[in-house]
């Protein structure tokens, strides 16, 4: 049995067409059925529900034997007995910093308030700067507007939502996508099932993309 760790939402809904090429397709639906895990149209493949952050967790510790989430969640989580073997190229965007329209450029110094704590702290590192990091678990865009940060470091895609809230992203630190991952220990163990998965991906990836 092979054990796949996916999260409700966007990347579920961009997983189901290569998962469906892959012969894979749940008998349930998530979002009507309370189920966390789901069987498959393949007998040997089951799909458990979860939040997107817990998904490298699953994997990790070897819940899961595969898992489909974003490169954010796996650089905050850290890719310890991960491998990632496929970019699915699905839930794309862009992590990126963000300020008010008329924020002053930064100086050496930054306050930054993000959920992406590891990737702002490289960032800002990288570059030399001094950050001041501000964990927050979500409505980041808040913090510019009332005076907790001068910076945030977000995902964008359309930037409706900076814009909805009087910001506008500045530089892009770098862009997402959505990544497969196998447990390491899984991959010796089931190393036939998992391969021929991957390879499944692949060539699917490699037909959407001629
Ligand atoms: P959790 O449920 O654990 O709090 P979340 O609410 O961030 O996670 P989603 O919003 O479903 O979960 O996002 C899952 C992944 O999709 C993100 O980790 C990122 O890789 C990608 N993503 C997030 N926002 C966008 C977006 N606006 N457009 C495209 N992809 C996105
Ligand atoms: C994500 C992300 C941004 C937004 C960016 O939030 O955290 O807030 O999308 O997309 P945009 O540039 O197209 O506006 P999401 O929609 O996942 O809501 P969330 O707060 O539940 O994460």
């Amino acid at each position: 049995m092979l054990t796949i760790a996916v999260s409700k939402g966007r990347i579920y809904e961009d997983a189901l067409p290569l998962l469906a090429q892959a012969g894979i397709s749940p008998t349930d639906n998530p979002d009507t059925s309370r189920k966390l895990i789901l069987q498959t149209t393949r007998p040997d493949v089951q799909l458990v529900i979860i939040r997107a952050t817990d998904v490298p967790t699953f994997v990790e510790y070897g819940a899961a034997d595969l898992g489909i989430t974003g490169k954010d969640v796996i650089i905050e989580h850290g890719a310890e007995g991960l491998y990632e073997p496929l970019d699915l190229g699905i839930a794309k965007c862009r992590m990126m910093t963000a300020a008010r329209v008329d924020a002053p450029p930064i100086g050496r110094r930054v306050r930054v308030a993000t959920k992406y704590v590891t990737i702002a702290r490289n960032y800002f590192a990288s570059l030399g700067i001094q950050a001041e990091i501000i964990k927050l678990y979500g409505s980041m865009e808040l913090a510019p507007i009332v005076g907790l940060a001068d910076y945030i470091v977000d995902l964008v895609d359309t930037g409706n939502t900076l814009r909805a809230n009087g910001l506008e992203p500045k530089e892009l630190i770098m862009p997402i996508s959505s990544r497969l991952i196998v447990n390491k220990a899984a991959m010796k163990m089931k190393h036939q099932a998992i391969q021929s998965l991957i390879n499944q991906l692949e060539l699917t990836l490699n037909n959407q993309a001629a």
